[in-house]
């Protein structure tokens, strides 16, 4: 093994000879060695510089080992101790090991296993600085971006901006997909209660039966099995934010008790007689239509009152189509593998925008993170793209179905394009044959943004 990095090795030993041997034999290009004969001199070279690996002997004349084995794991734990002990030691070398010790290697030993033991014991110091460098970058709430220049994109990024700063309850409503949590972390992050916790949760795993301990938390003894005080959703947000998703889900006996919250701003734990008050925000969201639920006896009328407050309704992904060409430019930079670009084949953006995209932008995502993956040297052919995008399917069966009706202008649009592709772009004949003039074709083009 060839590490990428250089490693740093400490022997600690009184005997020279094994400290000769270790040098000689172990250092290389890589490894670079450095020698104590004691305790002291150890210690002197180890608040000197950063070693990866400690080679430790036990016993030593001016002191014990184990004592310096938990100096060296409390002052620097991403370095490995690696401890040598005579044989008939082997109490030590446990207890060592129980203090964090990496691993022991019993006198005389084989040059060969100390090799592998030193090699292995940096190996899981690497590990450990990679994998706290990655902790340390991803930073737990990445500011989220609302891709978009529709007209409803601008008005929703007003409403973020004005009613952020508010402690007023905003209910997000769109179809699955369009982005609703992305717009609940955006007022959470503009807010006042930004560098707070934003807790999210989907109303739809609320277990009935748990759902008021879950929420407001309870006390020992509330009830079986609640064997120590826990706190709830509410405390977990206290001074921030709480973002219960899917507010359509919450079960019916479970919208009193939100309710009651909603009003008074208080709220007991299970089990407690004492209120406290709720210092949170709350973000609702939705993909159902809540007054139809509330007409059919779903939904309480009043928590409706109280959660319909101020309403941002995003609209489908089939809806502002103009956004389409954006949001892929943003996907393939997000996906792109290290340094590569990624560009589109000739009549891929058109499939992009002629599709009904039901899962909305979610879909659209993953469409692109897919293409990025089958892409040949960087460019997306419709072979990278699944087959219900690309298939060709008459007006009357892809865009009449009930469930995907589509606006006037959205099947104008696409149907003006099939017939510029039909005649390969030629604008005279699309314009004959769609009994227009050039000058409309062109404004019409101008207008749906190709
Ligand atoms: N305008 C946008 N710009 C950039 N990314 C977006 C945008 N809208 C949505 N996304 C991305 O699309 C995916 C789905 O968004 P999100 O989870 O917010 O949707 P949702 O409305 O909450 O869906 P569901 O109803 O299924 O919970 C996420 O990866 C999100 O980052
Ligand atoms: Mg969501």
């Amino acid at each position: 093994m060839t590490p990428s990095s250089p490693m740093f090795i400490l022997v600690i030993d009184d005997e020279e000879y094994i400290r000769l041997l270790i040098k000689k034999e172990l250092s290389n290009n890589y490894r670079n060695i450095m020698t104590a004969s004691s305790a002291k001199e150890g210690l002197s070279l180890f608040n000197k510089r950063d070693f990866d690996v400690i080679l430790l002997d036990i016993r030593l004349p001016d002191g014990d080992g184990i004592e310096l084995l938990d100096h060296f794991r409390s002052s620097q734990p991403d370095c490995e101790v690696i401890i040598i002990t005579g044989h008939g030691d082997i109490e030590s070398a446990v207890t060592a090991m129980k203090k964090g010790a990496y691993d022991y290697i019993t006198k005389p030993f084989s040059l060969e296993r100390l090799e592998l033991v030193v090699d292995k014991a940096f190996q899981r110091v690497c590990l450990q600085r990679e994998n706290r460098l990655l902790r340390q970058s991803q930073t737990p709430h990445r500011q989220p971006v609302l891709i978009g220049k529709s007209e409803s994109i601008k008005r929703i990024r007003y409403l973020i901006q004005k009613v952020a700063p508010t402690d007023a309850p905003v209910l997000i409503t769109g179809e699955s997909g369009t982005g609703k949590e992305v717009v609940a972390r955006l007022i959470h992050s503009h807010s006042l209660r930004g560098d707070k916790h934003l807790v999210i949760k989907n109303c739809g795993t609320l277990q009935k039966e748990l759902m008021r301990s879950e929420l407001f938390g309870y006390v020992k003894g509330a009830f079986t099995g609640a064997v120590q005080s826990q706190e709830g959703l509410i405390m977990l947000a206290q001074g921030g934010t709480l973002f219960l998703d899917e507010i359509g889900e919450l079960p019916i006996d479970c919208q009193s008790a939100l309710l009651r919250l909603l009003e008074n701003r208080t709220y007991r734990r299970v089990g407690e007689k004492e209120e406290r008050f709720a210092n949170v925000r709350f973000i609702f969201a939705t993909n159902r239509d809540l007054s139809e639920e509330v007409r059919v006896g779903r939904f309480n009328e009043a928590l409706y009152h109280r959660v319909n407050v101020f309403n941002i309704c995003i609209p489908p992904l089939r809806e502002r189509t103009e956004d389409i060409p954006l949001l892929v430019e943003y996907f393939l930079t997000q996906f792109s593998f290290s340094n590569s670009t990624y560009s589109l084949s000739a009549n891929i953006m058109q499939y992009l925008l002629n599709y009904s995209w039901p899962g909305n932008i979610r879909e659209l995502r993953n469409v692109i993170e897919r293409a990025v993956i089958l892409a040949e040297d960087g460019i997306i052919t419709d072979q990278c793209l699944p087959s219900e995008i690309v298939e060709r399917r008459s007006l009357s069966d892809s865009n009449l179905r009930s469930d995907s009706l589509l606006p006037l202008q959205t099947v104008e649009k696409q149907y003006i394009l099939r017939v510029l592709e039909s005649v390969s772009g030629n604008k005279s004949k699309a314009a004959e044959i769609l009994r227009i003039s050039r000058k409309t074709l062109y404004r019409k083009l101008k207008e749906y943004l190709l």
